[in-house]
């Protein structure tokens, strides 16, 4: 089952951003695909500003992986892009069973690495209206299934 979402603005992928935060729990993972400038960042720092973290929340492409903890629960904020597939020893999965929320952008470059249990989101651009995003939320697992019928 999919789920398609259409926004016309930032503020719209931020709200559905809040919504599914509304629904969160600890080990949640949100994988995030989409073009460069698509809109996973923002999605990103909409579900943190739901979370009520404090900290401004930046894009972890030199980092890969950034800790927010002054939250309801701990956000973990990957961007795998630049490892170009190679995981190597980063602790990726790790992360996955700390008890907090998982996010990562351009998930779809480590399908390997990423659990079975999992909210995918694909975001799309459009040709014809620069603000457009069409998005495409699938869940894996009952869990992600229950929440997106809770909040879609
Ligand atoms: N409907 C929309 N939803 C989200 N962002 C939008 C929308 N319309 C326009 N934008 C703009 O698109 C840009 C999205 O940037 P963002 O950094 O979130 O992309 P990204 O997918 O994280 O890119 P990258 O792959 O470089 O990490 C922002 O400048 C935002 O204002
Ligand atoms: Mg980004």
């Amino acid at each position: 089952m999919n789920y398609k979402v259409v926004t016309y603005s930032e503020s719209e992928t931020i709200e559905l951003a809040e919504n599914i935060e509304s629904e969160k729990f600890p080990n949640m993972v949100i994988c995030l695909e989409g073009d460069l400038g698509s809109g996973k960042t923002v999605f990103t720092k909409g579900f943190a500003q739901a979370m009520e973290i404090t900290e401004e929340v930046t894009s972890p492409t030199f980092n890969i992986i950034k800790e927010y903890t002054t939250g309801e629960l701990p956000l973990y904020h990957m961007d795998v892009y630049r490892l170009d597939g190679k995981v190597d020893d980063l602790p990726i999965e790790e992360y996955y069973t700390k008890k907090g929320v998982t996010i990562i952008e351009w998930s779809d470059t480590i399908a390997d690495y990423l659990p079975d249990k999992r909210l995918d989101i694909k975001i799309k651009n459009s040709d014809d209206d620069e603000n457009k995003r069409t998005i495409i939320i699938t869940p894996h697992g009952k869990k992600y299934e229950d929440l997106c019928e809770a909040v879609l």
